[in-house]
């Protein structure tokens, strides 16, 4: 069973503005990629692509990249990016991969494959890749760290306080923590040749409206928004104005270091 989130048009523009697209881990993918199997970089997959950010970082190094999502909203934020020439978008579930067997080399899925039938996933990843292919899994853990001046700790007590309320919004498909699926996912992956690193810390200096707006983003928040909208809006408030007490800022364009800590798992199919 996959489970569908993200696919409102708000989310989906949302989603454009404020998700951060992982060059860093990109790097790491092709220089693996390099290592393993080198020369073979013609045609990349982005599964649950959402409106496009990991896609388009994939474009230098392969002749064609395909972003493939169920969500025809995020698609169409996709489309609105200036998508280089190489790059394009197809609608599909990622269980059922609109591609030959054999045709792929890379595999990719960032931030998404928890939300897919992770066993039907797996099963296709490794039906479209060639020999020699690689599959590359990628998300981060919530708990994002801020950086600023000496009230770095402060912040991060207040970033806390809010996942704590938001925790109990996630979905019963994720279960308690989306590492141990990704886990499960490379224990169950039969490839001999795999990495799997549990913490690549990646940092970028956003506004402060940025990490409110990601924080926004997330399934969490989204669900309480569903439920209930004004609550979902007041604990945003507040923990907006504890950060701006606490960093003595009176704009949220003050800009702060946020520490997004990713997990991921790399395999190369035998040859
Ligand atoms: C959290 S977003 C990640 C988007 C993007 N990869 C990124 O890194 O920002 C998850 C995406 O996976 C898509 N998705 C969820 N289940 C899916 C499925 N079974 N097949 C294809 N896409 C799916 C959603 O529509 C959404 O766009």
């Amino acid at each position: 069973m996959a489970v569908r989130a993200f696919e409102g048009k708000e989310h989906a523009a949302a989603y454009l503005q404020y998700r951060v697209a992982p060059k860093e881990l990109i790097s790491r993918i092709v220089s693996y990629m390099k290592e393993t199997t080198p020369n073979q970089f013609s045609l990349a997959l982005d599964v649950g692509c959402g409106s496009g950010q990991g896609t388009i970082p994939l474009a230098p190094h392969f002749t064609k990249v395909v972003g493939t999502d169920v969500s025809p909203a995020q698609l169409e934020m996709a489309l609105t990016n200036e998508n280089p020439p190489n790059v394009s978008y197809r609608e599909c579930p990622a269980e059922k991969l609109p591609f030959a067997s054999g045709e792929v080399d890379l595999v990719a899925a960032m931030t998404a494959a928890h939300w897919f039938d992770r066993e039907k996933f797996l099963l296709e990843a490794d039906r479209v890749l060639r020999p020699g292919g690689c599959l590359a899994l990628l998300s981060y853990t919530l708990d994002m760290e801020l950086e600023y001046g000496d009230v770095s700790t402060t912040l991060n007590d207040i970033c806390e306080e809010l996942h704590a309320a938001l925790h109990p919004f996630r979905n019963p498909y994720l279960e308690t923590h989306s590492m141990k699926i990704y886990s499960n996912m490379f224990d169950s992956c039969s490839y001999p040749d795999k990495e799997w690193n549990e913490c690549l810390r990646v940092k970028r200096v956003l506004p402060l409206s940025g990490y409110i707006g990601m924080v926004g983003t997330f399934a969490t928040f989204q669900n309480l928004v569903q439920k209930d909208p004004e609550e979902a809006e007041r604990l945003l408030n507040v923990a907006r104005n504890k950060l701006m007490s606490a960093m003595k800022v009176s704009s949220l364009d003050a800009e702060v270091t946020v520490v997004v800590k990713y997990f991921y798992w790399l395999a190369r199919k035998p040859l």
